[in-house]
């Protein structure tokens, strides 16, 4: 019976939009990654969407820091994170934000259709407001001294220093993180998800197998201590989607961030004739979905969502796939150790792959962390991949291309070769149930066996006796065979490296089923050398660079953050302003200006003198001729070597560093700008 393609979704988490991806973050892209790709190989219809986390006061604060506007801070951090995530072979189908006009639209329909059931109530709260910043303070933004032990600078709830717990309104001596002030309290509406009205249904629900065991434990703690109502609202002002029909309340960012899912799928579906989104998210959805998560934010997708989907009526998640956390070195990332390590540091000193392997060695379907140690990090990719793998291609391929370079047409170790393609199974199945440490551990115990086939079988001193020709090419064709099924069973990992051994082997893209076929008398190509091994100086330099690193989300030099945007205008102020193209007919200095070159300029038959400051970036000749846009309409100004008639446009901080704006050759003097 021929099996039917899966149609399957997957999500990673949408990572916050305020700072830079790191070695934390990667464990989850790179494990969703290994996974679809996987499915991808196997032939099932696989989609992969993901976002950024665009809302929420954390970012609007960081943006309000670097002086540019949220949505600046959004779209310059989303360019990056595509970047980095394409380095690293991260392969979405839809990389989006959850500021967008789909999740709003969504995130209202949702909230609406909630409402309409009667799962939203409303309440007054009292809360820490800053009478300066104007706003409500959420925990993390009061800080004062622990009640217990006294300690200063303890932010939220929970202190530092002797770990007490308690409420922020206990804090001594608060005050606001933000501005200093002290925060008073205040008394506001907020609009509440009825969550206790689900606990039959999550109680089901975990236990469907939508978890793991392990998850479905942990979320009993709080299934069986009674669910509280969730707050789903933030007064203004808050960087989100506002409510429907509430004037400055807008929706939690956790409200809407899970909908970004949803959103982001939708915005490929209206590019994509084969998605339908319904097919995918409506009641009767017969694909399914899968979310891939951290363990520290569990209780928004176990809890949260699947009640906000069914009570809203949508299908719930098939599953909701959990990691557990990263440290490096056995400890928390830090910054003065060098272990805060970004995607992009990690970019710029080693390859990806090493990493994509190392996690797929460590990562199983539990919630252990896992600890990436440096050394053992370049040992395991040494080992493994460079020595035990690669190197099964490299000391075959060479007399492969000494006897003509086509491979034999026989096999003379049928059953080695009948072990590597039986393992096919039990490895997809590893991948399936996310054991790729498991996976791993299969892929390696094959090439050993690989390893010790060439060694006994010995090509090498083979090759100097007289008449082995057919005998050497008859071993490593087995040799070439076998580091092709281990490419297959790697490629989810390292897609890359499957893609060279393809050129090599002169191939079309492998996929899961070629693992039942060998490769015999087929001609490969040239082959070259696959994979350097890992330079632990590399490392050591990756973590310096990373002690240096201001975890900046604009580029330090981008004009933005020494040169905010400047207040909004109405467009009929900008209307006012009468922009022409002009051409520099003439040019020259000014005798006692330091900065001023007069420009003659032509603007259509009429003739303009202006006074402009460019003296140090430019020499009049290399002036002349050119086009350049000249504010026409500005009032004449006299100044001590005559009336500048206008004012020419340029670009740049000054001194050297200024460029006069140049239109394309096409447009002619006097041409109004637009
Ligand atoms: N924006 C939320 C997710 C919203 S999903 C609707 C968020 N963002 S995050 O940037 O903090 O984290 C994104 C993902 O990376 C989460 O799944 C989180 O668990 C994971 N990780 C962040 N740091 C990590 C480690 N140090 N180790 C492993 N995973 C980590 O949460
Ligand atoms: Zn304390």
């Amino acid at each position: 019976m021929k099996q039917q393609p899966r149609r399957i979704l997957v999500t990673s988490a949408l990572p916050y939009a305020n700072g830079p991806l790191h070695m934390g973050h990667l464990v989850e892209y790179i494990q969703t990654d290994i996974w679809v790709r996987f499915q991808k190989m196997c032939g099932h219809k696989c989609t992969y969407v993901c976002a950024d986390d665009a809302h929420g006061t954390a970012i609007s604060l960081h943006a309000e820091k670097l002086g540019v506007t949220p949505e600046q801070l959004v779209a310059q951090v989303n360019e990056e994170r595509i970047k980095d995530f394409g380095e690293f072979f991260i392969e979405f189908d839809n990389y989006y934000t959850t500021h967008s006009e789909e999740n709003r639209e969504l995130s209202e329909t949702i909230y609406l259709a909630l409402r309409e059931e009667g799962y939203i109530s409303s309440q007054q709260i009292s809360q820490a407001y800053d009478p300066e910043k104007q706003m409500f303070l959420a925990d993390r933004y009061i800080k004062g001294e622990c009640p217990r032990c006294g300690a200063e600078d303890q932010y939220g709830d929970n202190c530092e220093v002797c770990s007490a717990t308690y409420s922020p309104s206990e804090l001594k001596n608060a005050v606001s993180a933000i501005s200093g002030a002290k925060p008073i309290t205040k008394q506001s509406e907020h609009f509440f998800f009825n969550l206790s009205k689900f606990t039959e249904f999550l109680k089901k629900w975990t236990r469907s197998g939508a978890v793991s065991e392990e998850i479905a434990n942990k979320l009993a703690e709080w299934l069986d201590t009674g669910l509280q109502n969730w707050d789903i609202s933030r007064d203004s002002p808050y960087f989100g989607f506002e409510i429907p029909d509430q004037p400055g309340k807008y929706f939690y960012v956790w409200l809407d961030a899970p909908i970004g899912y949803m959103a982001s799928f939708k915005n490929l579906c209206d590019r994509r004739e084969d998605l339908n989104f319904d097919d995918y998210w409506g009641p009767d959805s017969k694909a399914e979905i899968y979310h891939f998560i951290g363990k520290d934010i569990i209780n928004f997708h176990c809890l949260f969502w699947p009640a906000m989907l069914s009570g809203a009526g949508y299908r719930t998640p098939t599953a909701v796939c959990v990691h557990g956390y990263l440290t490096i070195n056995n400890e928390k990332m830090s910054k003065s150790r060098g272990t805060f390590i970004t995607a992009r540091t990690f970019l710029d000193h080693l390859n990806p792959e090493y990493l994509r392997y190392f996690y797929a060695a460590k990562l199983t379907n539990r919630i252990d962390d896992l600890d990436l140690n440096l050394e053992d990090f370049a040992q395991k990719v040494n080992s493994d991949l460079v020595n035990k793998v690669i190197n099964i291609a490299s000391r075959c391929a060479n007399f492969i291309k000494k006897s003509g370079g086509v491979l034999s047409s026989n096999n003379i170790a049928p059953e080695l070769t009948e072990q590597f393609i039986d393992k096919g199974e039990q490895i997809a199945a590893c991948y399936e149930n996310r054991e790729f440490a498991k996976a791993m551990r299969e892929i390696m115990a094959l090439a050993d066996l690989a390893n010790t086939y060439i060694n006994d079988q010995a090509p090498w001193a083979l090759a100097k006796q007289e008449g082995s020709t057919q005998q050497v090419l008859d071993i490593c064709t087995v040799g070439i065979n076998l580091f092709r099924l281990l490419m297959i069973y790697l490629k989810p990992v390292t897609p890359a490296l499957a893609t060279q051994a393809e050129t090599y082997l002169n191939v079309d893209p492998l996929k899961w089923k070629d693992c039942k076929q060998l490769l015999l008398d087929h001609s490969v190509n040239k082959f070259k050398p696959l994979m350097q091994r890992v330079d632990m100086d590399k490392v050591k330099a990756m973590v310096e660079a990373s002690k240096q690193i201001e975890t900046q989300p604009l580029p330090a030099d981008s004009p933005l953050l020494k040169d905010p945007i400047a207040d909004e205008i109405e467009f009929d102020d900008f209307a006012k302003l009468d922009l022409r193209v002009a051409k520099v007919v003439k040019a020259c200095h000014v005798e006692g200006a330091e900065k001023l070159l007069q420009l003659t300029l032509d603007i259509g038959g009429e003739t303009r003198n202006v006074f402009s400051g460019i003296k140090s970036a430019y020499q009049p000749e290399d002036l002349e001729g050119k086009l350049t846009v000249l504010v026409a309409n500005l009032k004449p100004r006299k100044m001590r070597f005559g009336v500048s008639e206008g004012m020419v446009l340029c670009a740049g901080p000054g001194g050297k560093d200024l460029w006069i704006i140049e239109p394309e050759s096409g447009a002619k003097p006097g041409m109004r700008v637009l």
